[in-house]
């Protein structure tokens, strides 16, 4: 099932696409993630299959936001103590959705933990470093370059710069060291990428 992930790519990025849509600050997000992780995967230099596998589950990754009520997912206004334990769901949700299908479970599993970070302190397990599967955190680099750089209800996007400024800040406390590495190394190509305006 594995070789035919492709044949799925474009029925699960149109689906995705949709549900993103849901709410206006973030939709199109994960067809950006998932293309900044096909740019990550390029500069990493993986293997072809297992770039699909990352790319595909790039797409997927906030999957289980379907789960989330709208009142959370597109509240204007900061999230409550209980409310941020539902949007925390979604990973658990995501994976729960998608480890049913079969040859989705390295998929799965990369959703379930696109949320950990490098030293420790991410959900929902709380994995560090090389026990976050790497697909993950490929994803969470994607992840936060999207959200910096786009805007937000509650605050204007970021400028490209500052961007850097802050992967090169968070390097082994949100990502991994070498990942992140690479990116800075070949960061006038990767920027070149970015499915952004050119204002930035
Ligand atoms: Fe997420
Ligand atoms: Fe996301």
């Amino acid at each position: 099932m594995q070789n035919n992930l492709l044949i799925y790519h474009d029925f699960i990025a149109g689906i995705v696409e949709a549900m993103d849509a849901r709410d206006p600050y973030t939709s199109s997000h994960s067809t950006r993630v998932s293309e900044l992780t096909e740019q990550i995967c390029r500069l990493l230099k993986l293997e072809k299959k297992r770039a699909e596998t990352i790319h595909i589950a790039a797409h997927l990754h906030d999957i289980g936001k379907l789960g989330v009520p709208d009142a959370v997912l597109t509240k204007a206004t900061t999230l409550t103590k209980d409310e941020w334990k539902i949007m925390k769901g979604h990973s658990e949700i995501g994976f729960q959705i998608l480890k049913k299908i079969a040859g989705f479970h390295e998929i799965a599993e990369i959703v379930l933990h696109h949320h950990e970070k490098w030293n420790g302190a991410g959900y929902p397990d709380g994995l560090k470093g090389e026990e976050i599967p790497f697909g993950s955190r490929i994803i969470m680099l994607a992840d936060s370059i999207d959200a910096m750089l786009s805007e937000r209800i509650y605050r204007k996007a970021m400028s490209v710069a500052c961007c850097r400024a802050e992967i090169e800040r968070n390097i082994g406390i949100m990502y991994d060291p070498e990942i992140a590495g690479i990116i800075l190394d070949h960061w006038d190509v990767f920027s070149g990428t970015f499915p952004y305006g050119a204002e930035k």
